[in-house]
């Protein structure tokens, strides 16, 4: 609880360009629910340098991130929307809680697997405890929940062990937190392979639509999108390609699937997929007319990210203090 609210942290990576994926399945829950919660929502440019990043490129996508964070619709002066590395803490606890962490545990991390599979020349000690890190950033702001797709789920099971393992330990200091998934658009899958998530870094472009995508590329994308071969529009098992779309119609226009099913009764794939594209457009069109504005107010920005680090800095730093003082590192002499 922070001022009589429960506490909501999230995080993105600010690596590749952001997709529906993303958008769908966190930041657009992340500004549903925000009023109910004190919020945290980090870069977490940390996490990114796991995988080798160009220092330039770095600082720009970190800054696209946060931009499209308020562009969204997340109000900056009652979300504390911040930088991951302007804030210390995050580190100083992930170091910590290395310490109660198990190899075991970490090594049965299906992400590590994947991105050291990609990554085979490049597998660091950063990418292994990566999601101690991601601990971390939750457990210091006591969050009570945390609103993520559904990639992100054994990530805050572990987070969950460490705060339950060290709270056994050392009584209550973290609050445990719940993972909240949205009803629709949890898990958006590629246009291209549906059994592949819609992923940043995928190598076919065609199979992501990116945030940042002009009208004609969404339009394009989705014309593409890979169909099944029951030509009808019907949300089930066999059609996974169909099952994704009409996901994402749902996620982006707030139908459901049976209203999608009947909308679409008797029409074929072409008059879907297009009606597809059309939604998200509606929905990424003022985002980007947003994001295009704010980029313009420099000043503005950079007053954000400085107050509301330092709001982070503050509350992180209780849990920190905390910490500290229960594993026992020497009081600080004041
Ligand atoms: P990241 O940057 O990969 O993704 C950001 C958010 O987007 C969600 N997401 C998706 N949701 C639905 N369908 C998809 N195809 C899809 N792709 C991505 C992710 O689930 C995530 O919610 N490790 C995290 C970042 C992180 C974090 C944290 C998150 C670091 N610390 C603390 C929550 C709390 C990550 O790499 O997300």
């Amino acid at each position: 609880m922070l001022d009589g609210k429960k506490v909501l942290f999230s995080g993105m990576q600010a690596t590749g360009n952001l997709t529906l994926g993303n958008y769908l399945g966190a930041l657009k829950n992340w500004v549903n629910i925000a009023d109910d919660y004190e919020t945290f929502y980090s870069v977490v440019d940390m996490h990114s340098i796991t995988i080798r990043q160009d220092p330039a490129e770095l600082r720009k996508r970190a800054r696209t991130l946060l931009t499209l964070y308020i562009a969204a619709g997340l109000d900056p002066e009652r979300n504390c929307i911040y930088y991951q590395s302007h804030v210390s803490g995050h580190a100083e606890l992930a170091w910590i809680l290395n310490c109660f962490t198990y190899m075991g545990e970490l090594n049965r991390m299906t992400q590590f697997k994947d991105k050291a599979a990609k990554h085979a020349d490049n597998i660091n000690a950063g990418l292994f405890t990566y999601p101690v890190l991601m601990a971390a950033d939750i457990l210091l702001y006591q969050a009570d929940v945390v609103p993520v797709g559904i990639d992100q789920m054994q990530h805050l099971e572990i987070t969950r062990d460490i705060a339950q393992r060290f709270n056994a330990i050392y009584g209550d200091v973290f609050t445990v937190p719940e993972i909240y998934l949205g009803k629709v658009g949890a898990k958006v899958m590629s246009l291209q392979d549906p059994s592949k998530k819609m992923s940043k870094s995928d190598e076919n472009p065609n199979g992501s639509i990116y945030l940042m995508d002009d009208p004609d590329t969404v339009i394009r994308k989705f014309k593409r999108a890979v169909t099944d071969s029951e030509a009808c529009v019907r949300y089930c098992d066999e059609q996974p390609g169909i099952r994704n779309l009409i996901d994402i119609y749902c996620a982006s226009t707030g139908k459901t699937p049976a209203e999608t099913e009947k909308e679409f009764e008797g029409k074929g794939y072409g008059d879907f997929k297009m009606a597809v594209g059309e939604a998200v457009v509606g929905v990424l069109k003022p985002l980007q007319d947003r994001f295009a504005d704010l980029q313009k107010n420099k000043d503005y920005l950079d007053g954000i990210i400085k107050k509301n680090a330092e709001k982070a800095q503050y509350v992180s730093n209780k849990t920190l203090r905390k910490v500290q003082k229960k594993i026992g590192f020497p009081e600080r002499v004041r």
